[in-house]
């Protein structure tokens, strides 16, 4: 009998390709884009430059940086056939459907739909980037029976969403919490939704359809789909008092608890105290600090029981809900941040130009005959 090949099941471990665009360090547990320290990024630069930074390899200039703010912010615009298309999805659909609809819409409608030329990718980057928050907007108020409110050009691309969402611009505590959220998500090597973009790149189609398998994956409770899941656990935990009793119901259930491990971290994912501090941030400025509590009793007792650390979407939850955000939209808003780098991956892939395509062991049954 032939030998049984290795199977990494999930590729876990199996490093598949090269990519200079981030570097997850388990072991220093660190993050890096481009050779910049995620938590350094999010300190000092604006989402902007984070998306210039991994479309180019490069920071921006400040010329560069005026030349794409005024092309993202002029790229802004939902046109009305697409408003409209939007306007007829049903009512209580997820909204990890309308932006997965809207961007195969917007590759539809696009003539160049097909030109994979890195400069045309670039512009259709951008063009999704920029169109994204007043998708998710737009959804975001339909929800709650209230007209869209259009973008403002003289806005940055975080102080826009968050008036396009909510008619004003936030206390600057919660906008800057959300502008680091964002950054954070940005981008994370081959994760599950940019692997998926990278296969559907690897056979030469083109970038919507990348980014539309992208959030299809990302849609699901194992991935993005989390930071929705962890704000519905803590919605129904309702007291902190009653957090550490939940929690270790669930591991005797046997159940995940969603925002906890990580597949690459094993020792704690690199993002999470950047987005912790936002979190206490955001807390402070909306009086939440009940689920900066609860965040803390249900982190000691995962740690206490498992051993296992929170990931990204667990301090995530409660800022967004904090920022007056219904859990439902948390995924289309780590959609908004990843497109970035899901498109940087996209292009990085169709320069290599080599199909992916794994093998795998057969294990049905013998062959056998059709009887005539
Ligand atoms: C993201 O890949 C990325 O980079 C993703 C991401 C990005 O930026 O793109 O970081 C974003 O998706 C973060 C992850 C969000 N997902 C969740 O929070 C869902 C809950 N997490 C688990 O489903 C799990 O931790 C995964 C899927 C994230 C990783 O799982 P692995 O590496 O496949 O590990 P595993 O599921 O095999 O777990 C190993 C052990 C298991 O115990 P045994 O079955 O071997 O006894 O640890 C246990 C698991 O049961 N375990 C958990 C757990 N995570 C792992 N037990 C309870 N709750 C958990 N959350």
């Amino acid at each position: 009998t032939e030998a049984i090949p290795t199977i990494y099941k999930g590729l876990a471990g199996v490093v598949v390709d090269t990519t200079a665009i981030s570097k997850v360090v388990p072991e220093t547990n660190s993050l890096t884009y481009r050779g910049y320290a995620v938590q350094d990024l999010a300190a000092h630069c604006s989402f902007e430059e984070v998306a210039y930074l991994l479309w180019h390899g490069e920071l921006p200039t400040p010329a560069q940086l005026e030349l794409l703010c005024q092309r993202e912010r002029a790229a802004r615009r939902a046109d009305r056939s697409l408003l409209s298309l939007l306007a007829k999805m049903p009512d209580n659909c997820h909204p990890m459907d309308v932006v997965r609809t809207a961007i195969s819409y917007l590759g539809a409608e696009d003539p160049a739909e097909d030109d994979n030329s890195p400069s045309e990718n670039l512009a259709k980057a951008l063009r999704m980037t920029a169109v994204l928050p007043t998708i998710v907007a737009a959804d975001f108020r339909r929800r709650r029976g209230q007209d869209p409110i259009a973008p403002h050009s003289h806005l940055g691309f975080a102080e826009n969403f968050l008036n396009m969402c909510f008619g004003e611009v936030p206390d600057p505590a919660v906008v800057t919490a959300f502008e680091v959220s964002l950054i954070l998500y940005a981008e994370h090597s081959f994760n599950a939704s940019t692997f998926a973009a990278r296969v559907v790149t690897s056979t030469l189609s083109d970038i919507y359809s990348a980014v539309t398998a992208a959030i299809g994956a990302l849609k699901g409770p194992l991935h993005g789909g989390a930071n929705e899941a962890v704000m519905h656990d803590m919605l129904e935990i309702g007291d902190p008092d009653r957090a550490e009793e939940w929690l270790l119901g669930k591991l005797a259930a046997k159940d995940k608890v969603m925002g906890f491990g990580h597949r690459v971290y094993k020792n704690g994912d690199s993002r999470v105290p950047t987005m912790k501090a936002a979190l206490h941030d955001v807390a402070a400025a909306t009086g939440g600090e009940k689920w900066v509590r609860m965040y803390d009793i249900l982190e000691k007792a995962m740690a206490g029981a498992t051993g296992i650390a929170p990931n990204l979407d667990f301090p995530t939850g409660p800022a967004y809900y904090l920022m007056g955000f219904d859990v439902e939209m948390f995924t289309p808003m780590f959609v908004m941040s990843r497109i970035t780098g899901w498109t940087a991956h996209i292009i990085e892939q169709g320069a290599s130009n080599s199909l992916i395509r794994p093998l795998s062991e057969y294990s049905g049954v013998p062959q056998r005959s059709v009887v005539a």
